[in-house]
């Protein structure tokens, strides 16, 4: 992983779960690192312990303003932007569709769904001045299968695998590699938080490999997406759940 070293990385909800153990693996691997989140003490503390250089802003991902200001901290700090992870994301309320709000709907969009936009909207033009750059942006397996009692959630996923591709295709000849991650259900504070640990054990009993992921199976699959080495890969959905999507 000395591929990574001097690499400025860009990372959103740098301050729990996959975002900060990427945080820490790329620290170690000699990568500089531009870190926000919304809980900017979080993501202090997380900056606090890496044995690396970081810089940390507040950002919330849903403000197009706040993830232009993050992008432009990278910009100013280290001249350039190599790769960005649009990581951020939240959860939603388990019920079925026909109960579902459209605050609700809203809200879920507005952080999973726009962050990522604003992420790319506001990463590629420097990647592409740059001579080239790669994204990852985090998605989910229910951004490619159905999603039962979490409609939102898979709607702004299933966007952002669209955005994914569609970015990719436009930038492909500028260098720019764009593809994102779907992992199924990892014990993250975002599942641990929303997710009664008997429906864990019923999901675990449906995966193929009879486990869930731990955060840091995922983080090694996003390592290998953005290593610099990995030059031909893009425009993809990679789905990493243990099997459930091949079923
Ligand atoms: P987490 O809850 O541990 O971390 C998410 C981070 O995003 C937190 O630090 C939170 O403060 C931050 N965040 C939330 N809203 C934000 C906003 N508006 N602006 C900026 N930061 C914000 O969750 P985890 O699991 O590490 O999630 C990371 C990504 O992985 C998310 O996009 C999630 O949807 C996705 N994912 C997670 C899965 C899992 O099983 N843990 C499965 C599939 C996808």
């Amino acid at each position: 992983m000395s591929n990574f070293r001097g690499q400025v990385v860009l990372i959103t909800g740098a301050a729990s779960g996959f975002g900060a153990l990427l945080a820490e693996r790329l620290a170690s691997y000699g990568a500089h690192l531009v870190l926000g989140d919304l809980n900017v003490d979080g993501v202090d503390a997380v900056a606090a312990k890496l044995r690396g250089d970081a810089v940390v802003i507040e950002c919330d991902v849903s403000s197009e303003q706040q993830v232009q200001a993050m992008v432009e901290l990278g910009v100013e700090t280290h001249g350039r932007v190599d790769i960005a992870v649009n990581n951020a994301g939240i959860s939603a309320p388990m019920k079925s569709l026909v109960d579902t709000t459209e605050e609700e709907l809203d809200r879920n969009f507005g952080v999973n769904a726009k962050g990522v936009f604003f992420g790319m909207k506001h990463q590629i033009p420097v990647m592409v001045a740059q001579g080239g750059g790669a994204i990852l942006n985090v998605a989910s397996v229910a951004g490619i299968l159905g999603a039962p009692k979490l409609a939102p959630y898979a709607a702004a996923k299933h966007a952002v695998v669209g955005m994914t591709r569609t970015a990719a295709v436009e930038n492909a000849r500028h260098n720019v590699r764009i593809n994102a991650v779907c992992p199924f259900f990892s014990p993250t504070p975002l599942v641990q938080g929303h997710v009664d640990p008997q429906v864990l054990e019923l999901v675990k009993s449906g995966v193929p490999m009879k486990r869930l992921a731990e955060p840091r199976e995922i983080v090694n699959t996003m390592l290998h997406i953005v290593d610099p080495d990995n030059t031909y890969l893009s425009g993809q959905a990679i789905a990493i759940d243990g099997g459930v999507s091949a079923i």
